[in-house]
C-alpha cells in the first residue's frame, strides 16, 4: 500500500463519467440519435442487446448524483456533453435549449458544492445525422464540430475552465473502421481509419482558439488513451510487432499533437502490408499538422493496462517462447500493471517534454455485488487504484507535472460494447431500480482524498 500525503496540496482529485455511458433520457427535450443509440439497437452490436436508453438516468438524477460526489469528496468532476442534445441532427444552425439548459443546471450545482467541471466535448457519441452523410471522414466534420464547440462553450464558458476536446480518437477510428466493434462498425478499412483520426485531430486544434474565445483563462487539452508496449519476447518478430503496435496506437496521436508529423515508419509499413496506397492520405492538407499541433494546456491520459504484443504473422514454431509473465488480470481480463502508468507518464516527459498532465481516466472492472447488509466490499478496486496512485506519485517525484487524477469511473455504468456486464464505478447502480449504493472503494477514494489534501479529521488527535 502507498504513502499517503505525498501528492502535492492541490492535485486534483477528480472523478470522470460520458454523456451516453450514464444519463439515459435517449429521447427526451428534443434530442437527436447519437450514433451509439442507432447502433445499439442492431442485433449482435451489444452484449445482452443492452442499450443506453436508460443507462443511470443521471439526466433525471443528477443532483443526487451531485450530492453523492460532493460526499466523495472530489475537487472536480470530468463529463461529456452529449452532441445530440445541442444540435439533435447535428445539421441545426441553432442550438436546442432545452440540452445546453441541462448542462446549464449541472455545471451550477457543481460550482455550488465546489467541484470545478471538466467538459469533454466529444465522447463518441455524435448526432447519427452527421454520421449519415459521413461523419468523420468527411472534412466538414471539423466545421461541425467547431460549430459545436463554440456553442457550448459560449452557454458554459463563462464558469467552465477546464475543456477536453475528443476522448480517445484512436478508439473512434480503430474500433469504428479496424475492428467495427463501435459505430460505425466497418471493418479493416485503414484508409478511412485514418481519415478519422486525421479529422478528429485537425477539429481539436481548429476548435481551441473558439474555446478561448468564448472562455477566458480556460485550459483546452485532449484526452488521449495511451499504452505502455511489452514485446512478448525478445525475437526480432514480437520487437517489429510491438513497434507496429506502438506507433498506430501512441504515437499516431502523439507524434502529430506535439511534433507535427505522422509516424513515418507506421505509414511506411501499412503501405508495405497493403493496407493503405502511398496516395490514400491525400486528405492531409498544407498545413493541417501546423494546426493540429497548437498549443495546448494540458495532455489528459487515459490509462488501463499495458499491451503486450505478439508477432501473430508469424508461425509460432518459428517465434521465440513467450518470455513476459502476465499479472493478474480485472474481470474483463485486462492485466492489472501499476508499472505502466509510471513508464508512460516518464517516457510522455522524455519523449514529448508534455507541460501538464491530468489522469483523466484510470480503473478496473470487477463484477462484486451487494453482500446481505448491502455493502459492496471492492478490495480488488482499492488495491487497483492504490498501487496506480503509488506510481503516478513515484512519477511526479521523478518530476513529470501530473495536476489530477479521475478516478474511471463515479458509477457503474454502460460499457459500450459490453453492455452492463462490466462494472468501473465506485458507486455500485441497480440498473433496474437505479439504487446506488457507494462501494468501499468509494469510501476508500474519500479517505485517500482528505488525507492527501490535509482535510483528514480523524488522525486530529
Ligand atoms: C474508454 C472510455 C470509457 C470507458 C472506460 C472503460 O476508455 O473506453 O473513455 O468510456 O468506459 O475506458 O473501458
Amino acid at each position: 500500500m502507498s504513502d499517503i500525503n505525498k501528492f502535492p496540496k492541490d492535485f486534483l482529485w477528480g472523478t470522470a463519467t460520458s454523456s451516453y455511458q450514464i444519463e439515459g433520457a435517449h429521447d427526451v427535450d428534443g434530442k437527436g440519435p447519437s450514433v451509439w443509440d442507432v447502433f445499439s439497437q442492431v442485433k449482435g452490436n451489444i452484449k445482452n442487446e443492452d442499450s443506453g436508453n436508460i443507462a443511470c438516468n443521471h439526466y433525471h438524477l443528477w443532483k443526487e448524483d451531485i450530492v453523492l460526489m460532493k460526499k466523495l469528496g472530489v475537487k472536480a468532476y470530468r463529463f461529456s456533453i452529449s452532441w445530440p442534445r445541442i444540435f439533435p441532427s447535428g445539421w441545426e444552425v441553432k442550438a436546442n435549449h432545452m440540452g445546453l439548459d441541462f448542462y446549464d443546471r449541472l455545471v451550477d450545482e457543481l460550482l455550488l458544492n465546489d467541484i470545478i467541471p471538466f467538459i469533454t466535448l466529444n465522447h463518441w457519441d455524435i448526432p447519427q445525422g452527421l454520421e449519415d452523410s459521413g461523419g468523420w471522414n468527411e472534412r466538414w466534420m471539423v466545421n461541425e464540430f467547431i460549430k459545436y464547440g463554440y456553442h457550448v462553450s459560449a452557454k458554459l464558458g463563462d464558469r467552465v475552465k477546464k475543456w477536453i476536446t475528443h476522448n480517445e480518437p484512436w478508439c473512434i477510428s480503430y474500433l469504428g473502421y479496424i475492428s467495427g466493434q463501435f459505430p460505425p462498425g466497418i471493418k479493416n478499412d485503414w484508409t478511412k481509419s485514418l481519415c478519422t483520426a486525421h479529422h478528429l485531430l485537425l477539429s481539436h486544434g481548429k476548435v481551441i482558439p473558439e474555446i478561448k474565445g468564448n472562455s477566458k483563462n480556460c485550459h483546452v487539452g485532449i484526452t488521449l488513451n495511451l499504452n505502455t508496449v511489452t514485446p512478448a519476447s525478445k525475437s526480432h518478430y514480437d520487437q517489429k510487432a510491438s513497434k507496429f503496435y506502438d506507433d498506430g496506437f501512441n504515437r499516431l496521436f502523439l507524434d502529430p499533437l506535439y511534433r507535427s508529423q505522422y509516424p513515418e515508419s507506421f505509414i511506411e509499413t501499412l503501405i508495405e502490408k497493403g493496407h493503405i496506397m502511398s496516395n490514400s492520405l491525400d486528405f492531409i492538407k498544407h498545413d493541417d499538422l501546423k494546426v493540429i499541433s497548437t498549443k495546448t494546456d494540458f495532455l489528459g491520459v487515459n490509462y488501463y493496462s499495458r499491451a503486450v504484443i505478439r508477432n501473430e504473422e508469424v508461425d509460432e514454431n518459428e517465434n521465440q517462447p513467450k518470455s513476459v509473465t502476465i499479472g493478474p488480470t480485472t474481470d474483463f481480463g485486462w492485466e492489472v500493471y501499476p508499472l505502466g502508468i509510471y513508464d508512460l507518464l516518464i517516457r510522455l516527459k522524455n519523449d514529448y517534454n508534455i507541460k501538464r498532465i491530468y489522469i483523466t481516466e484510470n480503473g478496473c472492472s470487477y463484477g462484486d455485488m451487494p453482500n446481505k447488509h448491502n455493502e459492496v466490499v471492492d478490495s480488488r478496486r482499492i488495491e487497483y487504484h492504490d498501487t496506480h496512485l503509488h506510481e503516478i506519485q513515484r512519477a511526479i517525484q521523478d518530476k513529470v507535472n501530473c495536476e489530477g487524477y479521475f478516478a474511471w469511473s463515479f458509477m457503474d455504468n454502460f460499457e459500450w460494447a459490453e453492455g452492463y456486464s462490466q462494472r468501473f464505478g465506485l458507486v455500485w447502480v441497480d440498473f433496474e431500480t437505479q439504487e446506488r449504493i457507494p462501494k468501499e472503494s468509494y469510501y476508500w477514494y474519500k479517505r485517500y482524498i482528505e488525507k492527501n489534501t490535509g482535510e483528514d479529521q480523524s488522525n486530529a488527535t
